[in-house]
This record gives C-alpha cells, structure tokens and sequence, in this order.
C-alpha cells in the first residue's frame, strides 16, 4: 500500500498540491488524469519523492515518512527502490548497449550478478517484443522501442510500483499503440502502476482507479464506470474536450 495524507506543495507563485489524500492499492492500475497544470506531473513525482512536498505523511508498507521533517538518504533509497518512474522521454546510457542499459541498475544496485541480472533483463526484453535489440544501441532504437525498453528497465528493478508520467504523449500514435498494448498486458498481470496519461481509451480499458485532479485537488476517485459513465457535469466537461465534434452527444 502506497498512502499520501495531507500532501501539500507550493511553487512560489503556485499551490500546486492542495490537502491530498489518497491510497494506492498493490496490484491496481490508477490512471490519473486532469487538466495542464492540475498538479499530475508533481502528485507523481512526489510518490517516488523526486518532487519533495512541503508537509503531510508518505506511508509504504509499514513504514511512514512525516514529509515536513528532513529525509535520510536511507529513506530516500528505500523509497526510489520500491518505486520505478518512467518518463516522457527516458534516457538511456549511449555508451552503453540496450542490454547494458537494462543490467545497469540491477547489477550496481541491487548487487544482482551479471548472469542473474542478463537473464532477467532478456525475460523483460522479450515481454516487451524486444529481445532482439539486446546488442543495439540506444541511437538504434524507435522512440515506441525505447520507451518501451525504459519500461522494461524500469521493472528489471522490480518495483513496487511503476510510475509512468505521460509515457506516450512524445509518440506517433502507431508506436504509442506499441507502448499502450504493453502497459495494457501489465495492469493484467497486476503489476501496480499509476500513470498519468491523456488517453482517454487507454484508461477505460486497463485502469481499475481513476483520479481527476483539478487545481492541485482531487477532484475525482472511482471506478472507470463512473467516471466514464456516469461522470459528473465538470469530468463530461473535460471528456467532451477530447471530442473533435463537441456537439456529438454520446
Ligand atoms: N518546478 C516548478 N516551479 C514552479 N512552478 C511549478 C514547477 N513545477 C510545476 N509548477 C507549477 O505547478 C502547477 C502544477 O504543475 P504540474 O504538476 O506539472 O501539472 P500537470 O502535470 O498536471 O500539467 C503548474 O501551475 C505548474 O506551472
Ligand atoms: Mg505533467
């Protein structure tokens, strides 16, 4: 369980987390979706603690962090080490092969051997219909082929939770299909995972948990049957802004 109690985060000029409270169930997929600015990109990053909030309690498993006190980096580790983010635009090691790319972390950090590690990370690749690039370089790859290798290496660390931030929204629509079918077959598998994402049809179909944030509030939590089905007057504001023809009625 992944629990956030009266998180609250300002920018200078902005409140960009308002008295948020949510818990995150293991095995669910939440997608989490809102308006630009609502506060989706800093909710995520607070979850893996990138994004430091200003106050309010940050639980996983038993263990809970008071976020107004300073953090260890033994708490900052534990956290990242139970949460994996991906991102808009991963980055890989250039240097490095896709399969160097995917033991990286798992070998230095986890301290997994190299053919425990290498083993694991062809597993991975393949689930992702990516075994083939084990010995290409990063440059070698589509974008579609390398979020999905960065989704890949993200589970090689066998997180918690995958937290993944618009992880399409830089890709073709045929390659973000590639990346959408691969986090559909994962939120079947019940990986947990939280994403945020503006694909609406994606959502309806692998997410168990909504959220709608508006103004750095939850504005919605619940089912994607209600949410897409019997939604509120602002959410049917919002999906109808999706619609090309916003005369179209359902
Ligand atoms: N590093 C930052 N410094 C100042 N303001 C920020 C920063 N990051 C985000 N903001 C502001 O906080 C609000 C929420 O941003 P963000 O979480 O990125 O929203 P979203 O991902 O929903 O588009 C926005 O008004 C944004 O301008
Ligand atoms: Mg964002």
């Amino acid at each position: 369980m992944l629990k956030l109690e009266h998180i609250d985060k300002r920018y200078t000029e902005h409140h960009a987390l308002q008295d948020i409270n949510v818990t995150f169930n293991p095995h669910e997929t939440t997608v989490i979706v809102g308006p630009s600015g609502s506060g989706k990109s800093t909710l995520l990053r607070s979850l893996n603690l990138l994004e430091r909030p200003d106050s309010g309690k940050y639980t996983i498993d038993d263990r809970t962090i008071d976020l107004s006190q300073p953090l260890t980096t033994e708490t900052l580790l534990w956290v990242r080490r139970k949460t994996g983010m991906v991102f808009q635009q991963p980055r890989m090691f250039d240097h490095l092969t896709i399969m160097g790319n995917m033991i990286e972390a798992p070998v230095h950090v986890l301290k997994q051997s190299k053919a425990q590690a290498t083993k694991h990370a062809h597993e991975l690749l393949a689930a992702v219909d990516l075994d083939n690039t084990a010995d290409r370089y990063p440059y070698q790859l589509s974008g579609g082929q390398t979020q999905r290798v960065a989704i890949a290496r993200a589970l090689a660390m066998a997180p918690d939770y995958l937290l993944l931030d618009e992880p399409t929204s830089a890709l073709d629509p045929e390659l973000e299909a590639q990346v959408l079918r691969v986090l559909n077959d994962l939120a079947h598998e019940n990986q947990s995972m939280i994403i945020v994402t503006h694909n609406m049809d994606f959502a309806r179909h692998a997410a168990d948990r909504m959220l709608f944030l508006e103004d750095g509030k939850i504005n919605f939590d619940g089912t994607p049957d209600e949410f897409f089905n019997n939604p509120t007057e602002r959410i049917n504001r919002f999906l109808n802004a999706f619609k090309f023809n916003q005369n179209e009625t359902e």
